[in-house]
């Protein structure tokens, strides 16, 4: 079996943290999404690893590389242009070959791994399977409908009206049946190639496509609520590590601090991660936050919260339920005159407390 992970995409989705990177790369506990993605698949005892990349290419393949480090073989596979998921399935043709695969969005996290699922595939034999979770707002989603005993029958991509809260997670298992489906597809009023085009194929000409439910999931949809909850998820898992350097300090509970990471005079409650490179100095780090490579902390309290890579907070307490991007700088005003001062990216979103 192989896999295919989808990384591409044009980037130009406006999302507050992802208008100038892939959206593949933005971090849950201080690692890009697609990482946990590419070790599910390595744990699922997966090796020959194709990514589809896009605009976002030397970003993906900077942060991948050979997949070695993951345990996988990857062979980047360049989409000219962000035409569908099944699209994605059309250029790998060559690649996946007449192999079993399994295709992985690189921007879903899906928590418990992918073994259970490839498991069940390999026993029951089915041309296809794929995997669902109940969301609040199934219209964002490709929507699944089931029949009285459970059995797929019918799948809409972001339907206005859904007929059911069952979504599509990112992640599905394809036979090679697949391919003869994928190359007849028209493109959809969105203009793409719809995977669900493709696995409804399957289930008209009568092929089995098996559906299982499942909770813990997550996806980058731009929404900071849910982003915190999945940073809070996975460092509940936090292993603690103190390889960095920590003088007149008191850490609490599971904490990481990464090599090259300097804290001092400060405070730290876990679960909460502080990247490589990061000074934290009289300050206080509450549960649940992640604090990635190169920022720096000083005088300031932060607690459940996010901070991207080379951020800066320095004299503001307390700063919760936050999403600092990169190399973001968080000061107070002078005091004369009394104003807020902020120079915000697009799409960026404040709430003053004053
Ligand atoms: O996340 C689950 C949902 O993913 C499913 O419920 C939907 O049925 C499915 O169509 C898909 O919907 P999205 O609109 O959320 O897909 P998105 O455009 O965000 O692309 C998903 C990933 O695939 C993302 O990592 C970018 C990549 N991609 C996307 C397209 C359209 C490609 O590599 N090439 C593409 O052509």
């Amino acid at each position: 079996m192989k896999a295919l992970v989808l990384a591409g995409g044009s980037g130009s989705r406006l999302r507050p943290i992802t208008h100038t990177s892939a959206k593949q790369l933005v971090p849950v506990a201080n690692k890009p999404v697609l990482f946990y993605g590419l070790e599910a698949i390595a744990a699922a005892g997966i090796t020959e690893t194709g990514i589809i990349v896009g605009e976002t290419a030397a970003e993906i393949e900077d942060a991948v590389g050979d997949g070695s480090a993951f345990g996988l073989r990857v062979t980047y596979l360049r989409q000219e242009a962000p035409l569908g998921l099944a699209h994605a399935v059309l250029i790998a043709r060559g690649y996946l070959g007449g192999d079993d695969f399994v295709m992985y969005l690189g921007d879903n996290f899906v928590v418990g791994g992918i073994d259970g699922l490839i498991e069940r595939f390999r026993q029951e034999r089915p041309a296809a399977q794929v995997m669902l979770t109940k969301v609040a707002d199934p219209s964002a989603f490709g929507v699944a409908e089931l029949d009285a005993s459970g059995r797929l029958i019918r799948l809409e991509e972001k339907p206005a009206r859904p007929r059911s809260d069952l979504a599509l997670v990112g992640v599905y298992l394809f036979s090679p049946a697949v391919h003869d489906v994928v190359a007849a597809l028209k493109p959809s009023a969105r203009g793409e190639l719809e995977i669900t085009d493709a696995l409804q194929g399957l289930i008209d000409a009568g092929l089995p496509v098996g559906a299982e439910l499942v909770s813990g999931y997550w996806k980058d949809t731009g929404n900071v609520t849910d982003m915190l909850e999945v940073n809070r998820l996975v460092l509940e898992s936090l292993r603690p590590a103190v390889e960095g350097t920590v003088l007149d300090s008191e850490l609490i509970g599971r904490v990481s601090i990464a090599p090259g990471a300097r804290v001092t005079g400060s405070r730290i409650v876990g679960p909460a991660v502080i990247g490589p490179g990061t000074v934290v100095e009289n300050s206080y780090v509450g549960p649940f936050t992640s604090i990635d490579r190169d920022c720096t902390l000083a005088d300031c309290e932060i607690e459940y919260s996010i901070v991207l890579r080379g951020a800066s907070l320095r004299g503001v307490r307390r700063v919760e339920a936050s999403l600092i991007g990169r190399h973001a700088e968080v000061t107070p005003a002078p005091r004369v005159p009394s104003a807020h001062r902020l120079v915000l990216g697009d799409h960026s979103r404040v709430q003053i407390s004053s």
